[in-house]
């Protein structure tokens, strides 16, 4: 049998890994909101990781050419359709199937980080992005989705990428697994050796990654992740919905809800969940004025953008009526609302920075 060379170099191998290991963090993350900070710094370290490996790819290192991996496709075909038998021909690096993937993946990892910011930035208002809120608020959905869809499309790639290499295996005896571990394969005739230049260039990219991970992990709030949301406050915007609504309860961002909800509540503060609200016409007056101009509608922030697209046939008084609300909050209980928080309709004792407006899924506090 052929003797085994080295074709991976470490740069390549410890890359890999290091891709692996930032891919699977993110997306153990994405489940809970208050984990969104870890998730993005997760995806920062993606997207420089696939930065270098672009630029590496025209350093002219063999196996590792952008050239190489594209010049490989039109083989593809023939690749699958001999898949069973030995007639697939021998390949140098990557085989076509894996040079495909390699090329979509990569392609996808970028869509997936550069929605990613885009989306931080849109909708928190945060990250290398932040300020883009306000201004491009309408294409908040629609990046959510090409995030969302590119990033269900990569596990599909992934997964049927690890089933190709563990199918390889079985069938072929392929060793491409140990291969990516100790850069060696069978299959060529020689060494790929690095010169001086790539071998800097190698050492940068791994330290670099390694550097930023752990800068990352001791300053998780950094200038990657810091938002520029504005703290209200209500007292000087509108003293009297302050003092006036802010007696029994405290006081909700005029965002959280529609227009036609607050004119219907100003409406009826006499009967105003089974309290009586009422104001002195003039306050009322005012506050009915404050709450329409900072309703909803007037807002670019996340809540309001979904409270108002998921509003359906009705238009509830209540935040916690609304759909999106719900939705948000499926999965805590009354007795777990009653039993450690009060009630769901004080904001304040999972969301610590709602008392100065704002709804940040890093301050959420909630044992979950
Ligand atoms: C007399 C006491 C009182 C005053 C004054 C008052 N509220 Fe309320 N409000 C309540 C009660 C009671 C509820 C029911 C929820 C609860 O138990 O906190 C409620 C609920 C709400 C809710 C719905 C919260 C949810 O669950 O989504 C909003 C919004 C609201 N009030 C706005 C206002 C506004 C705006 C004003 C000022 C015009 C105001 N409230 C003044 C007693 C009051
Ligand atoms: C018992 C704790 C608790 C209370 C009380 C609570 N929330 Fe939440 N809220 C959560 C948790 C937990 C999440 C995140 C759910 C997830 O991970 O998907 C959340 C998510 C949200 C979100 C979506 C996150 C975002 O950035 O837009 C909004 C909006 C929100 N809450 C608003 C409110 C409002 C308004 C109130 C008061 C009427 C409230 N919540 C009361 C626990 C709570």
């Amino acid at each position: 049998m052929q003797e085994k060379k080295k074709i991976w170099s470490i740069y390549t191998r410890l890359f890999h890994i290091m891709l692996i290991t930032s891919v699977v963090t993110s997306y153990v993350l994405i489940d809970k909101e208050n984990q969104l900070t870890e998730h993005v710094l997760a995806g920062y370290i993606v997207a420089l990781l696939i930065s270098f490996r672009i630029i590496w790819g025209f350093l002219g290192v063999k196996c590792s050419q952008h050239e190489d991996l594209v010049g490989k496709i039109p083989l593809v075909p023939r690749y699958f359709m001999n898949y069973f038998n030995k007639d697939r021909g021998s390949y140098m690096g990557h085989n076509p199937a894996s040079a495909l993937y390699v090329l979509l993946i990569m392609t996808l990892l970028i869509i997936v980080t550069l929605s990613g910011s885009l989306f931080y930035g849109i909708q928190e208002n945060a990250g290398i992005f932040a300020g883009l809120n306000e201004s491009y608020s309408d294409w908040m959905l629609l990046i959510e989705s090409i995030h969302k869809i590119s990033t269900t499309v990569l596990l599909v790639f992934i997964l049927s990428h690890v089933t190709g290499v563990v199918l390889n295996l079985i069938f072929n005896g392929s060793d491409v697994i140990l291969g990516m571990i100790t850069g060696k394969r069978r299959g060529t005739d020689f060494d790929v050796v690095l010169t001086l230049p790539q071998h800097i260039f190698g050492i940068v990219w791994i330290t670099s990654a390694l550097s930023l991970g752990t800068y990352f992990y001791y300053n998780p709030d950094n200038i990657l992740t810091e938002d520029k949301n504005i703290e209200i406050n209500f007292r000087k915007e509108s003293y009297e919905t302050s003092s006036g609504c802010g007696s029994c309860h405290m006081i909700y961002p005029a965002y959280l809800l529609p227009k036609q909800s607050w004119n219907e509540m100003m409406d009826n503060l006499e009967n105003h969940f089974g309290k009586d609200a009422s104001r002195p016409k003039e306050e009322t007056q005012l506050i009915r004025e404050y709450l329409m101009n900072n309703a909803a509608e007037h807002s670019t922030k996340e809540a309001a953008v979904k409270i108002l697209d998921r509003l359906g046939e009705k238009t509830p008084t209540a935040i916690t009526e609304t759909n999106y609300w719900k939705e948000k909050h499926k999965n805590i209980t009354k007795e777990e609302f009653e039993a450690d928080y009060g009630i769901k309709s004080d904001c304040r004792t999972c969301h610590k920075t709602i008392r100065d407006g704002l709804i940040q899924d890093k301050n959420i506090k909630f044992k979950y």
